[in-house]
């Protein structure tokens, strides 16, 4: 099959590798038909994360039909339409049986590795490093997946996949986000970082009972986002003071809730903290930049709680920590227990409360996932989200002379298409 592999930093390929198979009769096989591009991916292609290995099968967003099952599987069978959660868990170890499947104690076989890098070892993760387990990842044109019958959710409704496909992580990221921030009703929620993952933070922090949200990035297109589909109060940290803007809006008292929906590759719109946070990253004397981290620490209020979606990898510099017992704090975070959301939020979209399409700005081949990943890391071409569809022919879609591009079907140059038109037969 073709599949989306790592080979170094800003280097991802489509290769040709092995079809996957059924190696625990808990298996299934996927056909994947959606697999998005997510923040976490590009931590990998920057090569901030430890323990890649040239070849791995990269992704973690994805949902297909399934094709294959093994022996032991009950909830599903061959024909069925799943979206799969990028955390893998067993669904019976004492962590899973409090629902902390992205803690789950037993699928994790670079355990060891991560355990000298954390102290305990986390779940296995698709797509992901030797110390998340190695499992082959989801921008393919098959998965394996283990545990099915713990992790994928079966959907039956006529949603297309592109309403569905979130599931997988960014979504239920969003809500995990708003549900540790304690929102309590009127408060004021300061989300950083206008991404997928800020996007939905902003979406769940209106579903949780916020009264007002400020949400901060300095990408124009991201930012109008967050004002349209998300209702927020805005502000752009290239332009802005932050810390200042945020305590004059909060007449002095600092956000109630903050949301870093950043994580280690923050821009400092030129600040020394931030020059010499780029400075130790690229000499290697660490792997994050957190500067959305620190401001969020300043600017929340007494006794508020800090909320961590965004992914950090190691060691942090300069951590006001002292701000953190001074002020009182709360901060939660974790990488999502995607299994516990799936049928609550699943329910949303099929209500209707949620369309979580709203996000996506690009639908791509495979085969133009290469240069997707190019245009999602440098935010150009209004690129926000990426859809890979492996069964997609994007011939027809790609104008002559740029056939490495990702199609931004937002725009009509390119696609012959009205921003609001419906989609090409060929996408169906
Ligand atoms: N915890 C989880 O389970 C989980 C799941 C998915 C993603 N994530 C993480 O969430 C984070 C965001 O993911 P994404 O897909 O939205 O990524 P993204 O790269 O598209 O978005 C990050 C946004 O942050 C903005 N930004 C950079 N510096 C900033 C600053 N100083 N202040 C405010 N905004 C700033 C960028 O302009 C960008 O729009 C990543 O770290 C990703 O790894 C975590
Ligand atoms: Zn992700
Ligand atoms: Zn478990």
């Amino acid at each position: 099959m073709k599949a989306l592999c790592w080979h170094g930093k800003g280097d991802v390929r489509v290769d040709t590798v092995a079809d996957p198979e059924i190696l625990d009769p808990r298996d299934i096989i996927i056909r994947i038909t959606a697999s998005g591009i997510c923040g976490s991916d590009l931590h990998l292609y920057d090569g901030l994360t430890p323990s890649m290995e040239a070849g791995d099968i990269i992704g973690h967003e994805p949902m297909g039909i399934v094709v294959e099952t093994g022996r032991d599987v009950k909830k599903f069978k061959i024909g069925d339409r799943v979206v799969v959660p990028f955390v893998i868990a067993c669904g019976s170890c004492y962590f899973c049986e409090k629902t902390l499947f992205s803690c789950c104690d037993t699928t994790n076989p670079g355990a060891d590795l991560a355990r000298a890098a954390m102290g305990h070892a986390p779940a296995g993760l698709f797509g992901y490093s030797g110390m998340m387990g190695r499992y082959p990842g989801g921008q393919a044109e098959f998965l394996r997946v283990p545990h099915a019958d713990v992790g994928p959710i079966k959907i039956e409704s006529d949603l297309s996949d592109e309403q569905v496909v979130f599931l997988s992580d960014i979504f239920p990221t969003g809500y995990m986000a708003a549900e540790n921030a304690g929102i309590e009703p009127g408060d004021t929620v300061a989300v950083w970082g206008c991404g997928p993952v800020g996007q939905f933070a902003i979406q769940c922090a209106w579903m949780l009972g916020a009264g007002r949200v400020i949400a901060i990035d300095r990408v124009p297109e991201r930012l109008e986002m967050a004002r349209t589909h998300g209702k927020a109060e805005t502000l752009d940290f290239d332009n802005d003071s932050i810390h200042e803007r945020l305590i004059e809006m909060t007449g002095g008292r600092g956000p109630d809730r903050c949301i870093d929906a950043v994580g280690a590759e923050a821009h400092g719109a030129g600040s020394m903290e931030a020059v010499i946070d780029r400075a130790k990253q690229a000499v290697g004397l660490t792997m994050d930049r957190p500067g959305a981290l620190r401001q969020a620490i300043m600017a929340c209020r007494k006794a508020g709680t800090l909320s961590i979606p965004g992914v950090y990898i190691g060691l942090l510099d300069n951590i006001p920590f002292g701000a953190v017992v001074g002020k009182g704090l709360t901060i939660r975070t974790g990488q999502t227990h995607v299994q516990r959301y799936l049928a609550p939020l699943l329910a949303k979209i099929e209500a209707g409360e949620i369309d979580p399409s709203f996000v996506i700005t690009h639908r791509v081949p495979l085969e133009h996932a290469p240069a997707a990943y190019e245009k999602f890391r440098t935010k150009t071409d209004g690129c926000i989200k990426v859809v890979i569809k492996p069964g997609m022919d994007g011939s027809d879609l790609v104008t002559p002379g740029n056939e490495s591009q990702a199609v931004n079907l937002n725009d009509e140059a390119a696609t012959g298409l009205s921003p609001d038109g419906g989609m090409p037969p060929v996408l169906a």
